[in-house]
């Protein structure tokens, strides 16, 4: 039997239109924009607001998107795959919900949980659906509101994060494109160092709890800057080596947007020049599970059928990983309008 490639063959995306930036920020803790922009390299970042809006609300014009752009109808997708550590509420998944919003009555989905290295974990597990012969369409989506979660007298956690959503469409391949290969990584001994302290079984919410602002990011971020630094570019750099592949063979670097400095690290371990590395956190900052689809749909135009591309990531938990993909399709038409929706 022939193998079968899962590809991604269409990409959608969303950002909220509300931007919060520097200057505002300036306004709210005692932070300066000139700190944030190189220590972080963010410069503003995408804010959900509205009462009753939550992370699927994000995902729904994402998917209606890439729905559109493949042109099929909602109720062909089999599978809704949502990584978010920001669901909707604990139960039931984000992913039923969205496939409610959307009408994909034929799919089931669950969400999954990897912090910022979601969107790989998700995009390696529709991938094996697909390679299974037993579903056609896949549909993953990153996405987070983490506006929710943020402590916004917090300088050193609220100056980093955002809402957005990205999402792909995974079906077998026409031909030898598509997800070629991933590595990926935990390590539950990291867990200190960047979570949610309570809400969980561990320390269910209470009065106590909330007075503590433990439902609130805690991260503790030199620590997981230096394991980032170095597990992103490793992690990276052996993806190529496993593959017989140098920095010149790869068409784009597609970087969970963490921190500028992080993505730098692993460009210059992956002989990667900085003009091939796909870069949006100086207007979105890190939107967490979004961060690499958003990017793919920022520069889906640019990218050729052939192309290789490496997306990597590294996040709470800790999680890390890096995934090979050579793109399947040219754009057909002229990119949708980026921004708001
Ligand atoms: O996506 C999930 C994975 N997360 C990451 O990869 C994030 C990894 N960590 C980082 O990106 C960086 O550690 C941060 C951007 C969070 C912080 O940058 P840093 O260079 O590690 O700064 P630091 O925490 O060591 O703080 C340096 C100084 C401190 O002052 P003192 O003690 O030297 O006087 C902080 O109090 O900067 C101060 N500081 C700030 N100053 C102005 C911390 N936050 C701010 C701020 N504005 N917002």
């Amino acid at each position: 039997m022939q193998k079968i490639t899962a590809a991604i063959t269409a990409v959608g995306g969303y950002v909220p239109e509300y931007k919060l930036t520097n200057a505002i920020l300036e306004t709210m803790i005692d932070t300066n924009d000139e700190w944030i922009r190189t220590r972080t390299g963010v410069e503003e970042r995408r804010i959900l607001k509205g009462e009753g809006l939550a992370t699927s609300d994000m995902c729904v014009p994402a998917v209606l998107e890439l729905c559109k752009k493949r042109g099929i109808a909602s109720e062909e997708i089999d599978c809704m795959i949502v990584a978010t550590v920001t669901p909707d509420m604990f139960f039931p998944a984000t992913a039923n919900i969205v496939c409610d919003k959307i009408g994909a009555v034929n799919a089931w989905g669950f969400d999954l949980s990897a912090a910022c290295s979601g969107f790989l974990f998700a995009l390696t597990t529709g991938a094996t659906m697909i390679e299974s012969g037993r579903y056609k369409k896949v549909v993953v989506v990153g996405a987070d509101k983490m506006s929710a979660i943020v402590d916004y007298t917090d300088r050193t956690t609220c100056i980093l994060f955002g809402d957005a959503a990205g999402a792909v469409l995974l079906e077998p391949s026409a031909d030898e494109n598509g997800i070629q290969d991933s590595l990926l990584k935990t390590d539950g001994s990291g867990r200190q160092f960047l979570y949610m302290k309570a809400g969980g079984s561990l320390n269910p919410a209470s009065h106590e709890t909330v007075d503590a602002k433990e439902h609130y990011i805690y991260q503790a971020g030199p620590q997981v800057f230096k394991a980032a630094v170095k597990g992103m570019a490793d992690i990276s750099y052996d993806l190529l080596q496993r593959n017989n592949l140098t920095g010149d063979d790869i068409a784009w670097l597609v970087p969970h947007q963490a921190n500028k400095r992080i993505i730098d690290a692993t460009a210059n371990r992956m002989g990667l020049s900085h003009d091939k590395v796909m870069l949006n956190i100086q207007r979105y900052g890190n939107t967490t599970a979004a961060t690499i689809p958003l990017c793919l749909w920022e520069w889906e135009n640019q990218l050729h059928k052939g192309d290789k591309i490496v997306l990597a990531a590294f996040g709470g938990g800790f999680t890390w990983g890096a995934t090979l993909v050579s793109w399947a399709y040219d754009t057909p038409t002229a990119p949708a309008e980026k921004g708001t929706e």
